[in-house]
């Protein structure tokens, strides 16, 4: 008789660089929902499990582990921030948690720039303003944004992705600023023309500010009503990061206000950011849902590192990108 395979639950479908792997290797239960599976759902499908590979949506705590019960050996994440999993709870019962670093640092990089540019130089506004049949004439003060060329860009969070747009700041003659008390000098940071400054020296100075910082306790709210009031008026604000780390009311109010000039949003605090809410009718306001990584490639290969740590996990293997590594 064949070994049976490992039994996993995979909360979504990812791309099929990555789960072709899992099927290959596994008895995989694969939710087949454009949502994510409800709370309810993965406490279920979790029964008895001996893996799980799930996504930046799905709350994994100790409930979910409990009910998944001592068989559960590995949990992979398809995203490379994991604040939606109980890390100590995991380390706690001894199991490796993956993620996908470094794969998404680039794609992400460009986005926050993407980002940049279009709240700056009022894309969307401007899109908006020819479907809407506006556009008469060239006008010589028509939707007047900022330049980017030469301005100050402070950069919150100088890990592998704050460093990724630190470089193409460079394309553009920026001055860049970062604050980063949590990852001192890394790998590359020296080799930057950046300059690391406190957050209020950071806030006060920049033309643009760009969040790279991942969401944990010191990190929650850290841009609140108190950060926006140093921001210069005509400063724009980038969140590609965690949307909590940035306090929704306060922004709403700093961008009603005039206290900032603009922001622009991929993550939000909650998400999907509802439909109703205020933020949503502010034109100085550039929002996406949560697309930063969002390239095939990119997707591709978070798949696919997804599957391998999930799949190391089961052979009972070191996992290729774990976070908590003294599990071992
Ligand atoms: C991540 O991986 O953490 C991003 O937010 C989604 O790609």
């Amino acid at each position: 008789m064949p070994k049976p395979k490992p039994k996993v639950f995979v909360t979504r479908i990812i791309p099929d660089r990555g789960l072709s792997l899992v099927k290959d290797f596994c008895d995989a239960d694969i939710w087949p929902g454009e949502l994510p599976p409800p709370g309810e759902v993965i406490l279920e499908k979790v029964r008895g499990i001996d893996g799980l590979l799930c996504l930046l949506t799905d709350p994994v705590g100790a409930e979910v582990m409990d009910a998944a019960g001592p068989s559960l050996k590995v949990i992979s994440n398809f995203a490379v921030g994991v604040d939606n999993i109980d890390l100590p709870e995991a380390t706690r019962r001894g199991i490796p948690v993956g993620n996908t670093p470094g794969v998404l640092t680039e794609t992400t990089a460009d986005f926050a720039f993407a980002l940049l540019m279009a709240a700056t130089r009022r894309v969307v506004e401007g899109d908006r303003f020819v479907r809407a049949g506006k556009w008469k004439t060239w006008g010589p003060t028509l939707l007047l944004g900022q330049d980017i060329f030469g301005a100050t860009l402070g950069i919150v969070g100088f890990g592998r992705i704050g460093r990724a747009v630190a470089k193409r700041a460079g394309g553009f003659d920026m001055r860049v600023l970062y604050y980063d008390p949590w990852v001192t000098d890394g790998p590359g940071a020296g080799a930057l023309p950046a300059q690391s400054v406190d957050l209020d020296t950071l806030l006060r100075e920049s033309d643009f500010v760009s969040v790279h910082t991942p969401l944990t306790d010191q990190t929650y709210h850290l841009i609140g009503a108190d950060a926006l009031a140093k921001m210069k008026p005509d400063a724009i604000l980038i969140n590609t990061a965690r949307g909590p780390v940035v306090d929704p009311d306060a922004l709403y109010h700093a961008l009603k206000n005039g206290q900032i000039a603009a922001a622009a949003l991929d993550v939000t605090e909650p998400e999907p950011v509802p439909a109703d809410s205020p933020l949503l009718e502010l034109d100085n306001l550039v929002i996406a849902p949560h697309i930063a990584s969002a390239s095939r490639a990119t997707r591709g290969k978070m798949a696919q590192m997804a599957a391998e740590n999930l799949i190391a996990g089961l052979k009972g293997e070191r996992l290729p990108y774990c976070v908590n590594p003294e599990v071992y």
